[in-house]
């Protein structure tokens, strides 16, 4: 049995976790900074950084508290290596890296998107590879092929925005607030998602890639027109969003037989339209469907410690010289896919 620290700064919730190899949670906190970008209607990377300075050691300090555990207690530290906000990124593992020098422990650099992908396994013991798995969150929109640890197949990606960007940038622009895809879930609930006709980018084409720029640019025009109502817009708006993310995995559920479940992590897999329409999307391809619970959805500690622990089980750790990354790839063998170099 091996207990891991996950550090969690890559974005704007500065978290910690302690996971056991026996997928036990013995302690988790997470502070999010809703109130520090909500008056910016989106994550400012430098306010993001400095959140994370304040607060990070206090939240492991929590944590051990929580558990009843020392540094000592713990068999390695895990931390986020990117990709992300690249201030955020580096205090937590300038952190990690503080910690297992001085506790003399060995360090794991987690990718953020290795932290997503094998989430699900945490919180399922009979999730095996290899597993088809949709990342939907506010940075990424993947389609991948998690065949092990360490062994990533992407399958597909966004050519310009992720999903939960699309969420926010259209919550913001109906006056939602952010973060925007818990506002727009609210809010479509009063709409009728077939009152406003918008696009569905990309959904037939033969490769599963994303594109929600256009579909954004679309609920901008139909909100000027002044003809609909924001519940509509809302509405109809996740509508095709669900309707893109049904078709594009489609695809990928098609080219993988093999796969052992059709399994949804990140923030966007918190929705309940999109977790609905994913269900019966699964159930049509006789898969097995696996979604984590919310909280582990949503960026954690926790995800990121498991990775840690699975990566621990592997022999994999590094040194204290490794790099923090903005971008790192989890299938460095995927092509580039056009327009979309802005993305990890
Ligand atoms: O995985 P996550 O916490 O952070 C990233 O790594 O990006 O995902 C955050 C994203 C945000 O874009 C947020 O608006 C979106 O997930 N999100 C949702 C919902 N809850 C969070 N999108 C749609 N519906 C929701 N209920
Ligand atoms: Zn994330």
């Amino acid at each position: 049995m091996t207990l891991i620290l996950g550090l969690e700064s890559s974005c704007d919730e500065t978290a910690a976790a302690l996971v056991d190899s026996k997928r036990r949670i013995l302690a988790h906190r997470v502070a999010g900074q809703e109130a520090e970008h909500s008056p910016y209607g989106g994550v400012v990377p430098e306010i993001a950084a400095r959140a994370h300075v304040d607060r990070l050691a206090p939240i492991v300090e929590g944590v051990l508290a929580d558990a009843g555990v020392s540094l000592a207690d713990v068999d390695a530290i895990a931390a986020t290596a990117g990709p992300g906000l690249i201030g955020g990124v580096m205090v937590g593992l300038v952190t990690g890296k503080a910690l297992a020098h001085a506790a003399n422990k060995p360090l794991i650099a987690v990718n953020h998107l290795e932290g997503h992908a094998l989430s699900p396994r945490l919180a399922d013991p009979d999730l095996e590879f290899p597993y088809l798995l949709l990342l939907v969150s506010g940075g990424h929109c993947q389609l991948l092929l998690v065949k092990g640890v360490g062994d990533y197949r992407r399958l597909a990606t966004t050519i310009d925005d992720a999903a939960g960007e699309a969420f926010d940038k259209t919550a913001k622009l109906l006056g939602l607030g952010y973060p925007g895809g818990p506002a727009v879930e609210r809010v479509a609930k009063d709409g009728n998602p077939h009152a406003v006709p918008l696009p569905r980018p990309l959904v037939g084409s033969a490769e599963p890639h994303f594109s929600f720029a256009g579909l954004k640019s679309a609920v901008a025009r139909a909100a000027a027109s002044g003809e609909h109502g924001v519940p509509d817009l809302a509405a109809s708006f996740q509508q095709a969003v669900v309707d893109c993310l049904v078709d594009r995995s489609r695809i990928a559920l098609a080219a993988c037989p093999d796969a052992t479940a059709f399994v949804v992590a990140g923030g966007v897999a918190a929705n309940g339209a999109i977790r609905g329409a994913l269900t019966d999307l699964a159930a049509r391809f006789d898969k097995a469907f696996v979604a984590p619970p919310l909280w582990l959805c949503t960026d954690n500690g926790a995800m990121i410690a498991w990775a840690g622990a699975e990566r621990f089980a592997a022999g994999l750790t590094d040194d204290l010289g490794v790099a923090a990354r903005p971008r790192w790839p989890l299938d460095p063998a995927a092509e580039t896919v056009r327009g979309a170099g802005v993305k990890a």
